[in-house]
């Protein structure tokens, strides 16, 4: 059985999230760890990894995912959203929408991940902003945003890593 850990990440969480899981796998090592290539499709098992743009993966990973068939698949992201389970769930679900045919889901994780500063100030300037204006309500967007500063933390990686294990040796 070989593997490939495929991801793309902007600011480095979901990058984050990919180091886990190279470093949980050894020593059975993989084929290719890197942003979206053909060369991990050589792989029988892919993990896939993506930050959310827009409630669903980013464009690099919905172009891999499309290109994957025949494969296991475990699917990971980050979100700067985080709340609700079922929020993940609903990306989750959209994401797995985007993978070809004949693939076997064999888990999946998600986890927040802090934003730039840059939205910080952002929703602080809307503060400001008549209360008509305030949509969405800039105190709650402030209060998630801070919620999502500490993350990937070490809590989000052992949940990640056991998620891998159990597909690695499914019930
Ligand atoms: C252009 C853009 C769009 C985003 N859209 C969403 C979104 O729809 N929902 C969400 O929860 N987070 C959204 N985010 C937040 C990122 O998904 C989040 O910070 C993620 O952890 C970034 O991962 P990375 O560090 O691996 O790039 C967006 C971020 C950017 C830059």
């Amino acid at each position: 059985m070989t593997c490939a850990i495929v991801y793309s990440s902007r600011t480095g969480n979901t990058k984050r999230l990919a180091e886990a899981i190279e470093a949980s796998l050894q020593p059975q090592g993989c084929l290719y760890v890197g942003p979206p290539d053909e060369a991990a499709l050589a792989a029988d098992r892919l993990y896939i990894g993506f930050w959310t743009d827009k409630g669903t993966c980013d464009a690099d990973v919905a172009d891999f995912l499309s290109q994957v068939s025949g494969k296991e698949v475990f699917l990971f992201g980050t979100a700067g959203f985080g709340g609700e389970p079922a929020y993940f769930e609903s990306i989750l679900n959209r994401v797995a929408q985007c993978l070809g045919q004949g693939n076997t889901l064999i888990g999946t994780f998600m986890c927040q991940g802090r934003m730039p500063m840059a939205v910080r100030e952002r929703y602080e300037k809307m503060l400001s902003a008549p209360a008509s204006h305030r949509m969405p309500d800039p105190r709650k967007m402030l209060e998630n945003f801070d919620r999502a500063l500490p993350h990937p933390d070490a809590e989000d990686l052992a949940r990640l890593k056991a998620a891998v294990a159990s597909g690695l040796n499914p019930a």
